[in-house]
């Protein structure tokens, strides 16, 4: 026998809001008996743009979203007046669909100091360099199959040139470390430059390719960055396979967690959103607030790409004769980056060009850069065809 109910109102009846009503519906006494509550969805808003609509928090009430662009650009805003009008802010969904990322962070790990999280988030692009790498495909090809599969949108371009990853590790990153990310301070760059040999390639040298969200503490900054990246094929997110998310976490207590689900889609995402509602309820119904209100240090930013430490792999087009290689080297040499490998792989005879494949030690992303640029105005240089920077 349960007590009182909560009024639920609910905005946007999509593939997300569909299943968070269905289940509310048919869900019932099971959602109320976890909660100790009735849920009552009371109303529901779908779109109408002469209609006036209230500003939820602003009108005390507390809010239960799943959009990661809004909790992204203005989430620390929200959640200061969220404290400010005494309600709370629910976004598990917001991040890695029904994968349990927010909670995780907030209650499970909160003994821990957060130290990196990396991450394949975004479905789409995991599920489009999948298909390149087994199947061959082109990108457009593979985001052609993606969207016939429902793994990608009409518009693909947010998740294609990382955007949409680089918004969830703003959101991951402020809630890990408990400072303010925006996502204008993530480095990004998407997934357009690689091509299916790069594929062939980053195998044999004992990698697989995915779109990386990677963020790390150091000493009063962190870094915050999307890119493609050859990730060693033994590392877990290397496995996470198709439109899958997943989360590698380290905490100092906890050391290595890995999180791996669904990150999209109408019911995992109604899941997470349908979990927040029960916990909320059941904080209102105890009269107290489950989860601790956030406090956001804005005095620690983000390290500019150019000072973060990592490797790369090139794909070099040169001419086919001698001095090439040494010319290369040397552009490497003056930079300061020390080289790791330096493969000479196919040769097209008729055009007396070959491919050159280098990868590197650890140095700044800002002379990896800079040995990338000079490497292409070599005279020997047709091309860099390929810069992939190595996990
Ligand atoms: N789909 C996923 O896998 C997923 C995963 C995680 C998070 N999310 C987030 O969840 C949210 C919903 O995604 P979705 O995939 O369900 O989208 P969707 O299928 O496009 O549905 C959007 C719904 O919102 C309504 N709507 C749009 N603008 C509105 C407005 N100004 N006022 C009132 N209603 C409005 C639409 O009304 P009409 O029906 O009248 O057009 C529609 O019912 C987004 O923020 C998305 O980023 C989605």
């Amino acid at each position: 026998m349960v007590e009182g109910a909560l009024n639920v109102g609910l905005i946007g009846l999509g593939t997300v809001g569909s299943q968070v009503a269905e289940r509310m519906l048919t869900g019932q006494p099971q959602l109320a008996r976890r909660a100790g509550i009735d849920l009552c969805l009371r109303r529901v808003l779908v779109r109408d743009p002469q209609k006036q609509r209230a500003v939820a928090i602003k009108a005390g009430k507390h809010v239960v979203t799943a959009n990661k662009v809004v909790m992204a650009k203005h989430g620390p805003e929200l959640l200061e007046l969220a404290v400010e009008r005494n309600v709370d802010v629910y976004f598990e969904a917001a991040v890695g669909g029904g994968i349990p990322l927010i909670s995780t962070f907030r209650t499970d790990l909160q003994a821990n100091r957060i130290e990196r999280v990396s991450a394949v988030i975004n479905g789409t692009t995991n599920y489009v360099l999948g298909r390149m790498a087994t199947g061959g495909l082109s990108l457009l090809d593979a985001v052609r199959e993606a969207q016939a599969a429902g793994f990608a949108e009409a518009d693909p371009s947010d998740d294609v040139d990382g955007l949409d990853a680089a918004y969830k590790l703003a959101i991951l990153g402020s809630i890990a470390y408990e400072i303010k990310i925006r996502p204008d301070e993530v480095f990004r760059e998407g997934i357009e430059g690689i091509e299916p040999v790069d594929f062939r390639y980053a195998r044999e040298l004992g990698y697989a390719i995915k779109l990386i969200a990677h963020t790390q503490r150091h000493p009063g900054r962190v870094e915050a960055r999307v890119h493609p990246a050859m990730i060693a094929l033994d590392h877990p997110l290397a496995q996470v396979e198709g439109a899958n998310n997943g989360v590698f976490l380290e905490g100092d207590l906890v050391g290595q967690v890995l999180l791996v689900g669904q990150g999209a889609g109408g019911r995992p995402t109604a899941s997470a959103v349908v979990g927040d509602l029960i916990d909320l309820a059941r904080s209102i119904r105890r009269g107290v607030q489950s989860r601790p209100s956030f406090s956001l240090d804005d005095r620690i930013g983000v390290i500019p790409m150019g000072e973060v430490v990592t490797r790369a792999y090139y794909r070099v087009r040169a001419d086919d004769r001698t001095g090439v290689v040494a010319a290369v080297g040397q552009v490497f040499a003056e930079e300061g980056v020390s080289i790791s490998s330096f493969i000479q792989k196919d040769a097209w005879v008729e055009e007396q060009t070959a491919e050159l494949v280098v990868t590197t030690h650890p140095a700044s992303d800002a002379s990896l850069q800079r040995a990338r640029d000079r490497i292409g105005q070599l005279e020997a240089v047709r091309a860099v065809s390929s810069f992939v920077r190595v996990f």
